[in-house]
């Protein structure tokens, strides 16, 4: 196995973190509906639950954060990170906001209307959300290797291009609000588009005359499996190969707590005036002033500085070789996961590890609850829980993610993450399923409620081996 190389920063301010015992792991459990969301973070040892506003800043961030600027209008602050967003991804117009999900609802305000489509790669559960909300239809054109696990297929965020050019010769005019194309897409598995389907997607958004919109979130991540997997590109910057994966739309929403490193802070970013324009009339209602968009003056700070440091190859290839540590871990071990493995995280598929449960008793959801019996280890259901939608068809993939938050573990964390992982399901036939008390609404994942159909069994690792990390007990 190759190990990752050191990183290129160290480590100079420390946050403790400790393992409950397993009584104390069980009653966190059950006090939290069988839901990680619901679990108090003291309570939580590896935290793998996202990669979303969880990341390490930089000293160059804290220090820039100094350097905010308040002004309610025409803050200095908002001038630096809109010439950093115009160097970068070369999109004049730019609407802060206070998360990707601001966003996506202003975006989706100002271009879907009833009975118009939205035809997507998969979908993420916040945008998915906010286009039906404004009445508009997602419609999901991604290629077939997406939804299956075991294909290793390189570019799994590719958009199926027969199946969009019949979707947009069957639409309407103008009942196509835009196309979305997901780079990295979560949904899949942290899953890179080429840039050759990217320009085939261009082409074919230019012909029906629809605009084209990136969801950027991972943007880099997406550029250095590009440099990595495709030919043509391995002698390109990841500078520069971001810029042109940018250029190719009309603009891109980012949430920013990802690829940019900071705990919050997000931005819609266009080409095109009149689209800026409505977007602005917008923000004021929904976010904030055009210059502040729901964010303080030193976190549009941070962020400047944050877009910096996301086209840095050496701390891109840093984080992303970190999944890549933890997969071929969970590989050699035998555990069913999502190939081939992405940016922020390893899937373990849950249909595979526990084949005697049927979708219904929620597999993920329940092997997620069983990794923080087994080691304190947070994950995130991605399954039927997120998934199910209404009458959406469900897209069938049923996983567990193990998400890595950026500069934040270590090695050793990560090991201790494949223990929890590979001992958890050496009982893989004692994990029961989980039925639902409480659902609610809208995105039900979040906040819903579960109870075990029969107990958990005894799954705690300091029972089996004795790590180190199991005297760290609080
Ligand atoms: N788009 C993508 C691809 C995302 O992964 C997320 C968030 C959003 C949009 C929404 O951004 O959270 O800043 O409002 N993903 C997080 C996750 C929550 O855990 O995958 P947000």
């Amino acid at each position: 196995m190759e190990r990752p190389a050191p990183p290129p920063w160290k480590v100079k301010v420390v946050e403790p973190i400790a393992l409950r015992s397993p009584a104390e792991r069980r009653r966190a459990l059950d006090h939290a509906g069988y839901n990680t969301f619901l679990l108090r973070s003291e309570d939580v040892f590896v935290d793998l639950l996202t990669d979303s506003g969880t990341s390490a800043l930089s000293q160059e961030q804290r220090a820039a954060m100094e350097l905010g600027d308040e002004a309610y209008a025409g803050s200095r602050s908002f001038f630096r990170l809109d010439e950093v967003v115009r160097e970068t991804y070369g999109y004049p117009y730019l609407v802060p906001t206070h998360q990707g999900r601001g966003a996506e609802h202003l975006l989706a305000r100002a271009l879907v209307r009833p009975g118009t489509i939205v035809p997507s790669n998969l979908y993420f559960t916040t945008s998915r959300e906010h286009v039906e909300l404004a009445g508009g239809r997602w419609v999901d054109v991604a290629i077939a290797e997406a939804s299956v696990p075991a294909s290793p297929f390189p570019f799994k965020g590719n958009i199926d291009l027969a199946r969009l050019e019949e979707v947009l010769s069957a639409a309407r005019p103008d009942e196509v609000a835009y196309v979305r194309q997901e780079a990295c897409l979560n949904m899949a598995g942290g899953q890179p588009f080429s840039i050759e389907n990217l320009i085939a997607v261009r082409e074919l958004t230019r012909t029906f005359g629809v605009p084209f919109v990136l969801d950027a979130t991972r943007i880099s991540e997406n550029a250095l499996f590009v440099k990595e997997r495709e030919p043509g590109y391995a002698s390109r910057s990841l500078p520069e190969l971001v810029r042109l994966i940018a250029d190719h739309a009309d603009g891109a929403i980012f949430s920013s707590k990802k690829d940019h490193f900071v705990p919050i802070g997000g931005f819609v970013a266009v080409n095109d005036e009149a689209l800026a324009t409505r977007l602005r009339e917008l923000v004021v209602l929904y976010e904030g002033f055009p210059h502040y968009g729901g964010l303080a003056g030193h976190d549009m700070e941070a962020l400047a500085q944050g877009i910096r440091e996301s086209t840095d190859e050496r701390v891109v290839g840093a984080y992303v070789s970190q999944a890549r540590y933890l997969g071929e871990l969970l590989q050699d071990a035998g555990v069913p996961i999502v190939l081939p493995v992405g940016a922020h995280a390893v899937f373990v598929d849950a249909k595979r590890s526990l084949p005697d449960l049927e979708q219904d008793s929620f597999p993920a959801q329940a092997l997620a609850a069983a990794f923080y019996l087994a080691g304190g280890v947070r994950s995130m259901e991605r399954g039927i829980v997120s998934g199910q939608h209404g009458s959406e068809p469900y897209d069938g993939l049923e996983l567990v993610r193990l998400t890595i938050p950026r500069r934040v573990y270590t090695q050793e964390h990560l090991t201790w993450v494949a223990d929890v992982v590979v001992g958890t399901l050496a009982h893989a036939a004692d994990v029961p399923g989980l039925r639902i008390t409480y659902e609610p609404e809208h995105l039900r994942f979040f906040q819903a409620r579960f109870a075990p159909l029969s107990p958990f069994p005894d799954l705690a690792l300091e029972h089996a081996v004795a790590p180190a990390a199991a005297l760290a007990t609080a």
